[in-house]
């Protein structure tokens, strides 16, 4: 069992549009068996590789007594009809706000041994299915805020108290940035 630090909104990773997986191995697995059992431990419904520092498009969720996990996850047909609903998310630990999403979606993508697989989710799955694309597009749920919402939020972050703990820390990276800004 693997709990691994959670990265907080302020991480430019969280804010990175992650890369597609195109290795399905050991590590790739070891990867999912870490969001999952850091999912679990938060406790959580769901959670995004690059909250873990990993840029790639890997999430897993935890949603009626299900766990599971998506890879290269591509979105599609959403509902018209729309949903009413509390969202938060483990890299704003202790905040949540009313966000409508598409009540179902249709998700397709990957298993961790490159099958396959559709999710057809709707209520909590899907607004976590929804919710954990996002990240890997570099995308955070109070971007998606009505205007009045995104304003208290956007103070309650403010006043949170791992406000400004997210400081980068990374002195040099071992990967090649290929020009990119970290
Ligand atoms: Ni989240």
């Amino acid at each position: 069992m693997t709990v691994r630090d959670i990265r907080l909104m302020g991480d430019p990773v969280l804010r990175t549009v992650a890369e597609p997986v195109v290795t399905f191995d050991k590590e790739l697995r070891r990867l999912v068996k870490d969001l999952e059992d850091t999912m679990v431990d938060a406790p959580g419904s769901g959670l995004a590789a690059p909250q873990l520092g990993v840029s790639l498009r890997v999430f897993v969720y935890d949603v009626d007594d299900e766990i599971g996990h998506l890879i290269n996850p591509v979105l599609g047909p959403f509902s018209e009809e729309m949903m009413d609903g509390e969202e938060g998310c483990l890299s704003l630990p202790g905040l949540a706000f009313d966000l409508k999403r598409p009540e179902r979606v249709v998700a397709v993508g990957q298993n961790e041994y490159g099958d396959p697989v559709t999710i057809e989710g709707n209520g909590i799955l899907s607004r976590c299915v929804q919710h954990e694309t996002d990240h890997l597009d570099g995308v955070l749920f109070i971007d998606r805020l009505d205007r009045e919402t995104k304003k208290a939020a956007l103070k309650a972050i403010r006043e949170a108290e791992w406000s400004g703990l997210a400081t980068p820390k990374v002195k040099s990276s071992p990967h090649p940035l290929f020009g990119r800004a970290r």
